[in-house]
């Protein structure tokens, strides 16, 4: 996706924060047009606080002035601001490209609204071309992972589900802790049937599917900004 989408759909999407609000600030490229966008506003005197959703997204908002807290001082949040992999016309999401899912998952829940900002080319018809990330212990790794594959199996999903990596060649750890299995099952036509299912292996922390969680989406195309609400 171009920077210039990227830039638009996060412009959109800092329209609707108002001084006084207490912000969920999300993680990736896309979440980092927006993060630069809110430091320029704050710096003109826009009152917000925000509660970042990744180490990285708060090195970023740290750096460039951005007023931070925590979720446990702040546990009620207004709006969180986030970027996808993936979204359909539903709001159904895949998130976790950038392995911050689990804290995304927590901050989105947080707040009473969360929206999505992404190019059009992230907008597909069914979940899934994007491999699903999943969250998973450390410990029991295999056998965790076998049992995601037994979902998988119930539910006529095929595909590898492989353990990512970090650039150094051991596995990619997340700011909690925890490694990240990709799933590349290809179309999830019961994307809520199959988080249930996942959420319900002991090991894994959390999976990238966020399920009636946006309530709005800013899409970024060549013709321009499109808002998808449901
Ligand atoms: C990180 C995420 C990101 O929001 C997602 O990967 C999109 O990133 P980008 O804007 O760089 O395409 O879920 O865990």
């Amino acid at each position: 996706m171009s920077d210039e989408l990227k830039r638009a759909s996060a412009m959109a999407a800092l329209e609707e924060v108002r001084s006084g609000m207490r912000l969920g600030i999300g993680t990736g490229s896309t979440a980092e047009f927006f993060v630069r966008a809110l430091a320029e506003k704050v710096a003109g005197g826009l009152d917000i606080i925000g509660v970042p959703t990744s180490e990285r997204t708060a090195a970023l908002a740290r750096e460039l002035g951005v007023p931070l807290t925590t979720l446990d001082e702040t546990p009620e949040l207004d709006l969180t601001v986030d970027g996808a992999d993936e979204l359909d016309a539903r709001l159904q999401l895949i998130k976790g490209g950038g392995a911050a899912l689990l804290r995304e998952k927590i901050v989105a829940a947080a707040s009473r609204r969360m929206v999505v900002i992404a190019d059009d080319s992230k907008l597909v018809e069914t979940l899934g071309r994007f491999p699903l990330p999943i969250e998973v212990m450390p410990f029991g790794l295999e056998a965790t992972r076998r049992a995601v594959v037994k979902v998988a199996d119930a539910l006529s999903l095929k595909g590898e589900v492989v353990l990512r990596m970090a650039a150094d060649g051991s596995p990619l750890v997340t700011d909690g802790g925890h490694y990240i299995l990709d799933a590349h099952w290809g179309r999830l036509p019961d994307a809520s049937g199959l988080a249930d299912r996942l959420a319900a292996i002991p090991g894994v922390v959390e999976h990238g599917l966020f399920i009636g969680l946006a309530k709005a989406a800013y899409v970024a195309g060549p013709s321009g900004v499109r808002q998808i609400a449901v």
